[in-house]
């Protein structure tokens, strides 16, 4: 696949006997290495710091400092690098000691050259090892912390992330419903130098308007019946972190004014106070409506609009980005597989192909729990079309309610859970139903679950 040519693994060897320097130099280049030889750990590291090579090994006795020092420089600088300790003065504390401090592994002198070959071969596997779960990881550009995405928009979505995190920027995240804003907000806090602080999520559709200033405000001793002590609101409580407004849509205009100027003042007045409160948070809202539109038409403040959205982060519809339903599809399954206990199963196309032509209206939400109820109830370590729900080959091919008798709408399920159990083998669900193939055409047509080939 790679058209680089293999370069050599480079060695440099550090000691401060010149001639178990030249020594080991001449005996190694043998085995085909690229060698370096220093005396001098000041030399060694400035070299190192310019060209990590793959692989160091130093005496512990130096004449201008110690080998476990020099490992835990080296480790600073060049992580890659591994190192491997000599010494004439051999005893199992030092060994310990530069095991711990991250040593590969430590030759007492007088070795055999024989065995340091050895010591270097299982370095340099294991740092090539080392070397892969790096660039697995560095590739699992595939994610940003837990959220999951190969698709162009996600990975740009991932750079806007990553760029605009530890701004202290309002962030509007704009998405229908399961397209993971809340998981973004989350990142977007963990990633900003104010994680060590609260985040806060407040749903702005789930209270009255009093309630809202309440939550948000806080209020004063005596400020209304009952109020018998001080409550801090969230946005106090949140002091020096995040508050994330979702569903910020559903704010009533009368709040939105107020949101406004906290936003503007930095400060607040918690209900029936007379002084505000200076308050330093971060809002991130959410909404899966089209505020844009709802502000020009005059049901959302323009002016908390553009507070709110100094950088606005648009995520698409799973619909749109069918080639992160695979990657999300397994991720599920091993996430919800741990959290079972369960082996994780395997996945076969024929239960994640209806997946790809699916049009998801609840997102990545209904996806988690596609695979959520798929691994709860699979009898085999393999899922497969039967595993996936009734209700997704129903969607719309549900007869309607109405025109429907109840019976019939039982009736039809049955058939349907039996079609999908067989595998959608129309022989073997005639059969257990005890119909012709006919009938049991005509019902299934009757459901639209007539496979018209595309
Ligand atoms: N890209 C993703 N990778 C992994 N998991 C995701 C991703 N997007 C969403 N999820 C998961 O899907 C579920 C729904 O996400 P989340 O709650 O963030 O969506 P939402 O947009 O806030 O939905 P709602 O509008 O309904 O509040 C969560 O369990 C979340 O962890
Ligand atoms: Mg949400």
């Amino acid at each position: 696949m790679s058209d680089v040519v293999a370069r050599k693994t480079i060695i440099y060897i550090l000691d401060d006997e010149v001639i178990t320097v030249r020594r080991l130099v001449q005996a190694l280049a043998k085995d085909g290495y690229e060698l370096e030889g220093f005396v001098t750990a000041a030399e060694a590291l400035a070299r190192v710091s310019k060209r990590p090579p793959d692989l160091l090994i130093t005496d512990v006795r130096l004449a201008d400092g110690n080998g476990v020092e020099v490992l835990q420089q080296v480790m600073g600088m060049a992580p890659q690098t591994m190192v491997i300790l000599m010494t004439g003065y051999a005893s199992i504390d030092q060994a310990v000691q530069a095991i711990k401090a991250g040593a590969f592994n430590y030759l007492a002198k007088p070795f055999r050259l024989e065995d340091l070959r050895q010591v270097i071969r299982d370095a340099l596997k294991g740092a090539s090892h080392a070397r892969q779960t790096a660039e697995q990881s560095a590739n699992s550009s595939d994610r940003f912390g837990e959220i999951i995405g190969r698709s162009p928009v996600m990975q740009e979505i991932f750079k806007t992330i990553r760029q605009v995190a530890a701004l202290n920027c309002n962030i509007l995240i704009q998405g229908e419903s399961g397209t993971g804003k809340e998981l973004v907000a989350r990142a977007l806090h963990a990633y900003s130098d104010r994680a060590s602080h609260p985040f806060i999520p407040f749903n702005c559709g789930a209270f009255s308007e009093e309630l809202i200033a309440n939550e948000l405000f806080g209020h004063e001793k005596g400020a209304f019946t009952g109020a018998v002590s001080t409550k801090l609101g969230l946005l106090e409580t949140a002091n020096g972190g995040t508050v994330f407004l979702d569903e910020v849509g559903e704010m009533p205009i009368s709040m939105q004014i107020k949101l406004l100027r906290v936003i503007q003042e930095r400060t607040l007045l918690r209900v029936g106070g007379v002084s505000p409160t200076a308050i330093d948070v971060r809002i991130i809202a959410a909404t899966n409506r089209d505020i844009e539109k709802m502000a020009a038409a005059g049901s959302f403040r323009q002016d908390l609009f553009y507070r709110l959205k100094v950088v606005m982060i648009e995520l698409p519809p799973l619909r749109l980005r069918q080639e992160d339903i695979p990657l999300l599809a397994h991720h599920f399954v091993t996430l919800i597989a741990t959290q079972f206990g369960k082996p994780a199963p395997q996945i076969e196309s024929s239960f994640l192909d209806p997946l790809l032509s699916y049009s998801f209206p609840g997102n990545i939400r209904e996806l988690q729990n596609i695979v959520e109820r798929a691994v709860a109830l699979a009898l085999e370590p393999v899922l497969t079309v039967k595993d996936l729900p009734p209700e997704f080959f129903f969607s719309g091919a549900r007869p309607s309610e109405k025109s429907s008798s109840q019976l019939k709408i039982l009736e039809q399920e049955h058939i349907f859970e039996i079609y999908r159990r067989t595998g959608f083998n129309q022989t073997e669900t005639a059969q257990q139903l005890g119909i012709s193939r006919t009938t049991l055409w005509r019902r299934l047509k009757q459901l639209n679950l007539v496979p018209d080939k595309k």
